[in-house]
């Protein structure tokens, strides 16, 4: 049995806030909102309950944890240096989405760290996390609380879709603002590197670091993994996803009709530019597809509404779902995840998807998890 508590997201309830921290304490596994996406926090050091985690995700014990404390002042339990760009990184960025790889103390469970000289420690912002670590007064491992290789979720509905009756607790604090997961940066080495990117840009780090890498997406796709935990295929729905690159809307309309004529349902995300060039595949495409009583899914910039409102009309079997304008990449990546999660159960058997374009901010946090739920990047 899983039980769910609804708290005030801006003022969470002390008394539930203790019962869920006293759960914490005791092992058990319990889902809270952070800022980013929902966290399915363990007590950090009870190495059982851990392995519990791993076995409610379902995931990979290679696939290191993020510790979250409530203040920057708890990582030194954790850790067994702090380098001095701390200081000025977390005066910036604590509480906030920024996860920090940094030498492990021996205190930390190998189980925490997937055996790694490292750990990964954050201090989030959300008010929920917040009241809750402090009530814990422990630090508390989180992944994203998601079966493993499904989106993280960002709603408490999207836990329950994956893990009810497989953990103790979920705290339900409506849907998370960022959407997308932390910034994870590694502090261990000579040079800071972004191992994943998110809403603290390189741009926003460069104010603070004189110098950081951005682990290249070309390093990550050849084969080796650069560090446990870097799955390349990892943010999954279950229709298969292809990224179409900006400048390959002409590639995702050929190959949209031809799935629609070999009997596919299929998806698309599009953006206001691609208008123009999408109304082929609405034209012959998705009305077609829907009068031969196909169900489709489109994902779709809030420009597009006007030249989708033909289908929506004709095909009342067509899922239709609304990003948010292209200008307002922070309104996209919150609800990211979310349309994942809607056209997957949908029904549609292939989504196809153009990145959102922009080489700063959350374009490339974006792009990241766009390339890595798709099968196939086209160039
Ligand atoms: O926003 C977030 O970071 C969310 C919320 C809940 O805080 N958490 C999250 O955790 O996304 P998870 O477990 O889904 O992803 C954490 C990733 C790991 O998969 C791994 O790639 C990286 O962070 N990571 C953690 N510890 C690391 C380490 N010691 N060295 C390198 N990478 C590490
Ligand atoms: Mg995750």
């Amino acid at each position: 049995m899983t039980d769910v508590i609804r708290v005030d997201p801006a003022h969470p309830d002390a008394a539930a806030l203790a019962h869920a921290a006293d759960c914490l304490r005791r092992g058990g596994l319990v889902a809270f909102p952070t800022e980013t996406v929902y966290g399915l926090g363990v007590h950090a050091l009870d190495r059982a309950a851990v392995r519990r985690l791993f076995e409610a995700k379902g995931r990979p014990a290679n696939d290191p944890l993020i510790v979250h404390v409530d203040a920057v002042e708890r990582i030194h339990t954790l850790v067994s240096a702090v380098p001095d760009v701390v200081a000025a990184l977390s005066a910036r960025f604590w509480p906030g989405p920024l996860t920090l790889v940094l030498p492990r103390s021996p205190h930390v469970p190998d189980e925490v760290t997937a055996g790694l000289h490292t750990v990964g420690v954050r201090v989030p912002a959300h008010p929920v996390a917040r009241a809750l670590l402090g009530a814990a007064g422990i630090p508390v491992a989180a992944p994203s609380a998601n079966l493993f290789s499904r989106p993280s979720p960002t709603r408490a509905s999207h836990v329950l879709d994956d893990l009810a009756g497989r953990i103790d607790l979920v705290i339900d604090g409506g849907a998370t603002d960022v959407g997308v997961e932390s910034t994870v940066l590694d502090l261990s080495g000579d040079v800071p590197t972004i191992l994943r990117p998110g809403a603290v840009s390189r741009e926003m780090l460069r104010a603070v670091l004189p110098r950081v890498e951005q682990r290249s997406a070309a390093a990550s796709s050849s084969g080796a993994m650069p560090s446990p935990g870097m799955l390349e295929r990892h943010y999954s729905p279950r229709a298969p996803l292809t990224v179409y690159d900006g400048d390959a809307v002409a590639r995702l309309v050929r190959d949209a009709c031809a799935a629609i004529a070999e009997g596919h349902r299929i998806g698309i995300m599009a953006a206001d530019e691609d208008r123009a060039a999408l109304s082929d595949v609405e034209r012959h495409g998705s009305r077609a597809a829907i009068a031969a009583g196909h169900r489709i899914g489109i994902m779709a910039a809030d420009e597009d509404r006007a030249a989708l409102s033909d289908v929506e009309r004709h095909g009342s079997r067509a899922t239709i779902v609304y990003l948010g304008s292209e200008r307002d990449l922070a309104t996209v990546a919150s609800h990211l995840y979310a349309a994942l999660r809607e056209l997957d159960a949908s029904g549609v058997d292939r989504i196809l998807v153009r990145s959102f374009p922009g080489s700063e901010g959350l374009a490339v946090a974006i792009q990241d998890r766009l390339r890595r739920a798709g099968v196939k990047p086209v160039a």
